[in-house]
């Protein structure tokens, strides 16, 4: 579960009166989470993300409309199409990442195993591709 990214099919509740889904820490979601961010309002056509984490796990939920996760894992990309909110893609550590193709008025929550800190990002593909090989 530590090296690969995995979609993550979370619990759901079907109800007339609107569905339900949740998320407990170390059941269904391999860590402990530390921080929970979110990202909205993004205009058409803008990209996020465009860097790696070395130490930093996370999970991302399209919670509402759909985007796109670019993964490379320095060998070859792998793209996640998320429009479920009751799908959580988890992304190992050391993974470049970016989130594209965002619909309007979507919303992508992201758990975290750490809180934030710019020293864990790798912003450079070239230097990622360099530690990967380490
Ligand atoms: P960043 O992670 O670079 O955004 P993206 O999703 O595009 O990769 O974060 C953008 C800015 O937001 C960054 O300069 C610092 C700030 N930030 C925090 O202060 N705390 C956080 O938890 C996150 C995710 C970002």
């Amino acid at each position: 579960m530590t090296d690969d990214p995995k979609l993550i099919e979370l619990p759901k509740f079907l109800d007339e009166r609107g569905n339900l889904s949740f998320i407990e820490e170390l059941r269904h979601v391999p860590f402990e989470i530390k921080r929970t961010y979110w990202i909205y309002d993004v205009p058409g056509g803008e990209k996020r993300g465009g860097h790696a984490y070395r130490e930093l796990e996370e999970v991302i939920i399209a919670l509402s409309g759909s985007f796109d996760v670019v993964l490379h894992d320095g060998t070859q990309e792998k793209r996640f199409s998320l429009n479920r909110s009751y799908n959580g893609l988890y992304v190992p550590r050391m993974m470049w990442r970016g989130l594209e193709n965002f619909s309007t008025n979507s919303v992508a929550l992201i758990l975290a195993s750490d809180a934030y800190d710019e020293l864990d990002y790798i912003r450079d593909f070239e230097l990622f591709i360099q530690e990967k090989k380490g």
